[in-house]
């Protein structure tokens, strides 16, 4: 058991060496849980669970870790991706985010805002705001609304501004700043998103 779990970290060291060596750009930008928003210019990942991706540089499980060495990568984007994952998947993912970063690399994350679900909950308007085109189909009562926030689309833990900062300071990132749709002091890091529904952005460096 212990050799072969020796021999699988040796297999991950060769891929996380290859894949540098393969995606020599620099800064080395990863967009991470990609789907069909191929950025040029960045490396593209996705684990294509939807079997629906067009384009893609890299197709992993992110769940079980990020192919890229320790210290090497230069900006990490992920839109709709983070609450894709359990918690405790999520959290795993953060720690590997912040060991593949540069020291002053950042990671910018965009995902719907579970303070919205709630608020939604509670708006006597919530029927107007809930047109059918945003489900699919038309959807009946709050309590629906809610449930589907939380469990339609693969959703599995969903975020407010207090729960990301608490997982990105337990993951290790220490600066953290909460950001206007497509807005960063960092130009590589503006006009990214391609949701308004991305009401939950944050950038996070060490
Ligand atoms: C809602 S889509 C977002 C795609 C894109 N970022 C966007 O905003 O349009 C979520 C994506 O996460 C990917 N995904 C979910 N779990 C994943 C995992 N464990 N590893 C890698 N990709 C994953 C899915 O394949 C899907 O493409």
């Amino acid at each position: 058991m212990e050799l072969f779990l020796i021999k699988v970290k040796h297999l991950i060291r060769c891929l996380r060496k290859n894949y540098n060596k393969k995606f020599p750009s620099s800064p080395l930008c990863l967009n991470l849980g990609c789907g069909n928003d191929y950025k040029k210019g960045w490396v593209n990942i996705d684990a294509d669970l939807y079997k629906n991706i067009k384009k893609l540089d890299l197709k992993c499980d992110l769940s079980r870790g990020i192919p890229f060495e320790d210290n090497s990568v230069d900006y990490i984007f992920n839109e709709h991706f983070l609450e894709h994952l359990s918690a405790k998947e999520g959290l795993e993912f953060l720690r590997e985010c912040r060991r593949v970063l540069k020291p002053g690399g950042v990671l910018r994350i965009s995902m719907p805002d579970l303070e919205n679900a709630v608020k939604m909950y509670f708006d006597s308007n919530w029927r107007e705001k809930t047109p059918a085109s945003m489900y699919g189909f038309e959807v009946q009562t709050r309590a629906e609304r809610i449930n589907y926030s939380f469990r339609l689309w693969g959703h599995k833990w969903l975020y407010d501004r207090e729960e990301l900062e608490r997982r990105l300071k337990e993951a290790g990132f220490q600066n953290i700043k909460f950001c206007r749709l497509r807005e960063s002091e960092h130009a590589i890091l503006r006009n990214l998103e391609t949701r308004r529904e991305s009401t939950l952005i944050a950038e996070a460096g060490e």
